[in-house]
């Protein structure tokens, strides 16, 4: 089976989860648990000798930036950082041109920006891999790595419950497709403005019903949180929202994650966050640096997990 899924994964694009499977996004963590051991041990592994992976940044990064770059340097590559601000995509360049251009060059691309319609345009016209590092509507990058976590962390990803807290952002979908992917059931509470969109429950739903997962959407967060084994919250205001911050501020004042809501998680809960966070607003300096809190472990998992990606993708 393995070598089948290694063979389906050659040059795929990694856009959202939708497009990987249960089995091959068990395989991705499977290898991401090995290359950490590989690392750990101090092994040198060089699949990727001579690969050259180019870096399109339109947001900021610390994380995803950091942790591909020195992941495809371990793998024996080479990483290649273009801000849209020199490219000249940023002056007006066609998405599908610099799709074929770079193509010519590099083997792998990775991209952050706003619309994910991008990402799919620059995937439909490029013949090498793209990988999603984040758009305002998905982020699975990180959450191949949060569910590497949560395995590390609870020893299993099925049958656990998965609460999500605050805005139903590029954070929450991707979490709640991964969820629904994995067998966890999700629960996310929002409030009623800042519900994830219906298409994306739907077809997350549609996935939960042949994995036995449950997907709730509530904006009530004490009932999301209730029995919850891992936690987990994101920002009010996300790249590209600063405008808003103030007013999300306000209409997110009761959703913060603190001590009084996780009462209600199970008593062993894990909180997580993608970071960068903002203590005191979506959650507490108290629980985010308290010991249920793995957020360094979730944002060291970046690197092994899109090590495991860029093996998968990028290998010949
Ligand atoms: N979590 C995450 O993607 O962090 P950066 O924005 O720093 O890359
Ligand atoms: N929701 C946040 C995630 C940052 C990693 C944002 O898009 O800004």
């Amino acid at each position: 089976m393995c070598n089948s899924i290694s063979e389906e994964l050659k040059k795929k694009d990694f856009l959202t989860l939708f497009d990987y499977s249960t089995d091959q996004i068990t395989y991705l963590l499977q290898l991401a648990k090995d290359l950490k051991s590989k690392q750990k041990a101090g092994q040198f592994y060089h699949p990727l000798k001579g690969k050259v992976l180019g870096l399109i940044f339109e947001k900021s990064s610390t994380r995803t930036r950091v942790s591909f770059e020195t992941g495809i340097y371990q793998l024996g590559g080479t990483g290649l950082f273009l801000s849209t601000n020199d490219l000249q995509l940023g002056r007006g360049e066609p998405i599908s041109d610099t799709a074929k251009v770079l193509s010519g060059y590099l083997d792998g691309l990775m991209i952050r920006t706003f619309h994910q319609s991008d990402v799919e345009a620059l995937a439909e016209n490029a013949s090498i891999p793209v990988i999603n590092g984040l758009t305002d509507d998905f982020h699975p990058c990180q959450v191949l790595a949060d569910l590497q976590t949560i395995e590390e962390v609870k020893g299993q990803l099925s049958g656990l419950k998965l609460a999500f807290i605050g805005d139903g952002n590029n954070m929450a979908n991707s979490l709640m497709i991964g969820a629904a992917k994995m067998g966890l059931d999700f629960s996310l509470a929002s409030p009623q403005d800042y519900l994830p969109s219906a298409k994306i429950i739907k077809k997350t739903k549609n996935i939960a019903t042949e994995t036995g997962s449950v997907i709730e959407i509530t904006t009530d967060p004490l009932e999301a949180v209730k029995g919850a084994d891992v936690v987990y919250t994101d920002v009010w205001a996300s790249m590209g929202q600063e405008d808003e911050q103030k007013k999300r501020l306000k209409e997110f004042s009761a959703y913060q994650v603190n001590q009084e809501l996780l009462q209600h998680a199970k008593p062993d809960y894990t909180f997580m966050h993608c970071l960068p966070a903002h203590r005191g607003e979506e959650v507490t300096a108290e629980i985010i640096d308290g010991n249920h809190s793995v957020v360094f472990q979730e944002a060291e998992n970046r690197l092994h997990a899109q090590k495991a990606l860029m093996v998968a993708l990028m290998s010949d």
